[in-house]
């Protein structure tokens, strides 16, 4: 057998860019995967094809809705839901493929099966053992269960199972008012289902700034989304083909139940490390399943380190290629780095929702004293022109320096919006300098410079 300097276990977002960035390093580098294809969860079956899902049936939505409006006639579109599938399956073969392309590229090993790690410095694969001065865990996640709920990906389904369902249910609910939850929730009620999402919160998207919870809320009911808040469930049930859902509501303290052809569970995800063998290895744990980590993303065991959703932070692809980076230049003796505190996360819900850095309840929390610069997109020309004026860029500053602390962002193209506030953030810049840097008009980033202004003297279109 081969020896490496690195073997990679997962090829996830996590994994694969850690191979990359190690063979760029010029480590010879290996990485085993289980699953058929490369790219992990993220590729496979979340990311990918979510987004791809969102697009078709946001597509759909465009043409129902807005094309008459803007003098587009005709018959509306039909959905071939087996298509809509074919073509996301599309994506994700593109998608893999390239990663294949990208490790020949790189000269990287794909050891295909299921990895344990006996002792440092060794991985198993079936009958093979490899040696390697260093091995980074990058196993990634799976969907969290949820006792009383026995999900058999037909009716009661999970992310997985809702990426491929037989046929669009007439009726969805959905456990959990999560990302999962309203993304997957948007694709089915834009493709004519009754969508009830039971929540266990008062409040969707728990951890997320309370003004876009609630405006963002306000958005999905008028979309015909339905919310049972407060309410735990307790059960479900499938006869017949369709499922009972019995949900006790938390104030009332009163049981109910509601059918639907299908159920999607999407009350969180847990780290995986099945088969890995980190028992005997002594390999520490948190007490929620997470690999524990120091700053280089080492483990208690020498040589032996972790990156992505099997370790603590936000479960999200970019976080996970961030460390991947990060561990491949630790590891290649450098100096890698993750700013944590300037990872952004967006749901690809329309409107999209992004947020960055501290939230008005975190910095109530921490007693500091900061400035709101809000601007609604209302007052952007562009957004109204196209039919997107619902929403809002909200700016945080510290009251004393100006230095941005957060930004959250519910509107159009608020996914990519959120990286200018990002680069400012990395380079510890003021609202004054974003709100003094020259925005092209007409775009939908004007109400970033606005909600900056309005840190300042006061915005110029409200
Ligand atoms: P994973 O992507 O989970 O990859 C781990 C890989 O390791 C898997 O391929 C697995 O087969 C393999 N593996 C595990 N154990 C072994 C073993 N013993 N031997 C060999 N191989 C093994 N995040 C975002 O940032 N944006 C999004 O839009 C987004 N959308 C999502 C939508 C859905 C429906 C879901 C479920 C998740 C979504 N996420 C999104 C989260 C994102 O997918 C994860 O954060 C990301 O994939 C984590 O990357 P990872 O490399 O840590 O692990
Ligand atoms: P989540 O943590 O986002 O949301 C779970 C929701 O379920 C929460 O609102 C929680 O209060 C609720 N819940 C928990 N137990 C419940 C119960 N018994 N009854 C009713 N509600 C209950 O988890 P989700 O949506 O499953 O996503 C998992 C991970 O995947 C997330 O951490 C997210 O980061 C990642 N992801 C990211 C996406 C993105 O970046 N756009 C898209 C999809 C997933």
């Amino acid at each position: 057998m081969a020896t490496y300097d690195v073997i990679i276990i997962g090829a996830g977002p996590g994994g694969y860019v850690c191979a990359i960035r190690c063979a760029q390093l010029g480590l010879k580098t290996a990485v085993v995967e289980g699953r058929e294809t490369l790219g992990g969860t993220c590729l496979n079956v979340g990311c990918i094809p979510s987004k791809a899902l969102l697009h078709a049936s946001h597509s759909l939505h465009e043409a129902q809705h807005n094309f008459a409006k803007m003098g587009l006639k005709g018959k509306s579109p039909s959905v071939d839901w087996k298509q809509m599938l074919a073509y996301k399956d599309e994506v994700i073969e593109g998608n893999t493929k390239g990663i294949e392309f990208l490790f020949k590229k790189n000269k990287i090993d794909w050891i295909k099966g299921w990895a344990s790690i006996p002792a440092a410095g060794k991985v198993q694969v079936g009958d093979d053992t490899h040696e390697a001065k260093n091995i980074i865990i990058a196993s990634g996640s799976e969907p969290a269960s949820l006792p009383g709920v026995e999900v058999d990906e037909k009716t009661v389904v999970t992310s997985t199972g809702a990426l491929e369902l037989g046929k669009i249910p007439k009726s969805l609910v959905v456990i959990g008012a999560g990302v999962i939850g309203l993304e997957l929730g948007s694709v089915y009620a834009r493709l004519g289902a009754e969508v009830t999402v039971v929540e266990f919160l008062d409040v969707i998207t728990p951890g997320m700034d309370g003004e876009v919870q609630k405006t963002f809320q306000r958005i999905l009911k008028k979309q015909g989304l339905t919310f049972v808040m407060g309410a735990a469930v307790q059960k479900t049930e499938i006869a017949r083909g369709k499922a009972k859902v019995t949900y006790k509501l938390l104030k009332k303290d009163t049981e109910h139940e509601i059918e639907a052809d299908t159920v999607l569970v999407a009350t969180g995800r847990k780290p995986y490390t099945a088969g890995l063998g980190l028992d005997k290895l002594g390999i520490e744990m948190t007490q929620r399943g997470q690999i524990k980590v120091g700053k280089d993303w080492q483990t208690n065991v020498p040589g032996i380190y972790a990156i992505g959703d099997v370790i603590e932070g936000p479960m999200l692809a970019h976080k996970a290629e961030d460390e991947g980076m990060a561990a491949a230049e630790q590891v290649a003796g450098k100096h890698g780095h993750v700013n944590y505190g300037v990872i952004p996360g967006v749901i690809y819900t329309t409107p999209e929702v992004a947020n960055v850095g501290a939230t008005e309840e975190s910095l109530k929390a921490e007693g500091r004293a900061y400035k709101v610069g809000k601007f609604m997109f209302m007052g952007n020309g562009r957004a109204k022109a196209n039919f997107a004026s619902d929403g809002f860029v909200k700016i945080l500053a510290d009251k004393e320096t100006d230095r941005i602390l957060g930004a959250h962002i519910i509107g159009p193209a608020a996914g990519e919006l959120i990286h200018e506030v990002c680069v400012a953030m990395e380079f510890g810049a003021s609202a004054e300098d974003l709100a003094l840097t020259c925005h092209a008009h007409p775009t939908y980033s004007e109400a970033v410079r606005e909600a900056a202004l309005a840190c300042g003297d006061g915005p110029i279109h409200s």
